[in-house]
């Protein structure tokens, strides 16, 4: 399998000292996942614009962000969010009806942008979006909270979406998000995923750029 890009989720870190927790981890990782959640189209509250926007300032933290809104009004507080090139933005298509016209709204900055979906919504919906977006987000758990197990219906969401983007040979590239570690991560690769966040995984385990470095070894061996 080609190598997975791995993007630590810092849901699961030690958020009284953020900084340093990404900094103990980028080195490794192709982008530093910021959920985002308004304990409204999830039940529970992370962090928003604010806290996002400062670890976009700080020059300790180089990697790229990729951010996911888990907040029902994505119109109102996405653009909030600081982005440039080399970030992605990920709305859920269930809380909007123009979707097309948050996609070209968010990537004003020049960031990529992705669209995600709750695991019971319908993958066919994505479908038509794939011209326009960067990255489609898989959700291998149901939004809200890092630590999950593995939805094992999840795979077939990649592998539909796989064969979707190959079909219209675009280069939208598949994440996988929720309940990753070294099984499930092969899992996934195998079905087309190409980047992992992984929270729990990595922010979970003592040695971290050790975990880091186990899910792209057990990627590559899927
Ligand atoms: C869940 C979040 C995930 C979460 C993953 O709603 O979107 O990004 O942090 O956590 P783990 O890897 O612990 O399942
Ligand atoms: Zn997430």
């Amino acid at each position: 399998m080609p190598d997975v890009e791995i993007a630590p989720s810092i849901l699961a870190s030690d958020f009284s000292k953020l900084e340093s927790e990404i900094a103990e981890v980028h080195e490794l990782a192709e982008s530093i996942h910021v959920d985002v959640m308004d304990g409204h189209f999830v039940p529970n509250i992370t962090i928003g614009p604010v806290v996002s926007n400062s670890l976009k300032e700080s020059s300790r933290v180089t990697t790229p962000l990729s951010i996911h809104l888990m907040i029902s009004d994505p119109w109102k507080y996405g653009p909030e969010f600081s982005t440039g090139p080399g970030d992605v933005i990920i709305f859920h298509t269930e809380t909007t009806d123009r979707p097309r016209e948050l996609i070209e709204r968010l990537g004003e900055s020049g960031c990529g942008v992705g669209v995600s979906q709750k695991p019971a919504s319908d993958p066919e919906e994505v479908v038509p979006l794939l011209p326009m977006i960067d990255e489609v987000l898989v959700m291998g758990v149901e939004p809200g909270f890092g630590g999950q197990e593995y939805q094992q219906r999840t795979t077939e969401r990649i592998r539909f979406l796989a064969g979707k983007i190959a079909e219209v040979n675009s280069d939208v590239k598949i994440a996988v998000d929720g309940g990753m570690n070294a099984e499930t991560v092969a899992t996934a690769a195998e079905a087309g995923a190409e980047i992992i966040i992984a929270g729990s995984a990595v922010f979970g385990s003592k040695d971290r750029r050790k975990a880091i470095n186990e899910l792209k070894r057990a990627a590559k061996q899927a």
